[in-house]
């Protein structure tokens, strides 16, 4: 399976600090902000990831983030040369896809829930597209899915004045292998941007588009504006503070999945230093 996290864009809304860094770059507690999009995908069982991001940033997330080999997977990087719509990141990533399904969440979005991981895997993503539903406040910030009586979705709608409904579709999406040559077919919106809600629609049309409702009890954080940043920040010092573990620690997810080894992550965990990741990753071990 293959995913990518696209991490471009512009983070205008957090503009004067995203002017010389990117979004998907700032702490999100004590970690960078991509790490909670690559565990997500890593909880999917996904090992084969695309980042993409911009010409300027791509440098410091190679530095971030290196091969993948410290985390039991293999990152690809490649650029956006403008943030022309998500769906882009398709065409982008064409040969990376090479003809199989493909995942993608964004690299501002971030899940926590008891089983998500469990839940991804479950996916068969041999088989149309699959997204999430979530119920908001807010839906008018985000693509809307409305659905019957009989809870099939009839439309789907790119921020709408008037949403027909309070569920938005999260940041994260599976495809089958047809994504790229539908990707391909979509035109730019009105505002000029290639629409992944476009692209579900082409889905939809076609019958083969699955949604899942995210349980209520899994979190759905994206952290594109001050407010939002700071609460995912807050969210994760809580849960992390009241218990042992931590969330979307990548290092932990690619050792319990077997993908390191215990020297592999001995060898992390020296590397750390002073950092509190250092006692974490010995800590497991030892438990
Ligand atoms: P947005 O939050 O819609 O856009 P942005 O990150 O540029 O921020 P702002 O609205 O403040 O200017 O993007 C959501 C995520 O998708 C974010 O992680 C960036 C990513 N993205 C791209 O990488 N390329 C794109 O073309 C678009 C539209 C988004």
């Amino acid at each position: 399976m293959r995913g990518i996290v696209l991490a471009g864009g512009t983070g205008s809304r957090l503009w004067p600090v995203t002017l010389g860094t990117s979004k998907q770059l700032l702490p999100v507690y004590d970690k960078p902000m991509i790490h909670y999009p690559i565990a997500t995908l890593m909880l999917a069982g996904i090992r084969e990831i695309l980042i993409i991001t911009t010409k300027q940033d791509q440098e410091s997330f190679q530095k971030l983030l290196g091969t993948g080999i410290a985390f039991g997977v293999s990152f690809t990087y490649a650029t956006q040369d403008n943030p022309d719509g998500i769906a882009q990141a398709f065409l982008i990533g064409e040969s990376f896809i090479s003809n199989e399904p493909c995942a993608l969440i964004l690299g501002d979005n971030i899940f926590y829930g008891v089983g998500l991981g469990n839940q991804l895997q479950r996916i068969n993503q041999a088989d149309g597209a699959h997204i999430f539903a979530y119920e908001v406040t807010d839906p008018e910030r985000y693509g809307v899915i409305e659905f019957d009586n009989s809870g099939k979705a009839i439309s789907i709608e790119e921020k709408p004045v008037n949403a027909k409904s309070n569920y938005a579709i999260p940041g994260l999406y599976f495809y089958d292998k047809d994504i790229v040559e539908i990707a391909k077919s979509v035109k730019p919106s009105k505002r000029g941007e290639l629409e992944i809600s476009s692209v579900n629609e082409l889905y939809l049309n076609a019958g083969k588009l699955n949604v899942i409702p995210l349980e209520r009890g899994t979190v759905w954080l994206d952290a594109g504006t001050f407010d939002s940043l700071i609460d995912a920040s807050i969210f994760m010092q809580v849960v992390e503070k009241r218990h042992r573990f931590k969330v979307s620690c990548l290092e932990e997810i690619a050792w319990r999945g077997g993908w390191i080894t215990d020297q592999e992550l001995i060898a992390r965990a020296d590397s750390y230093m002073s950092s509190p990741f250092a006692k974490y990753l010995m800590d497991l071990i030892k438990s």
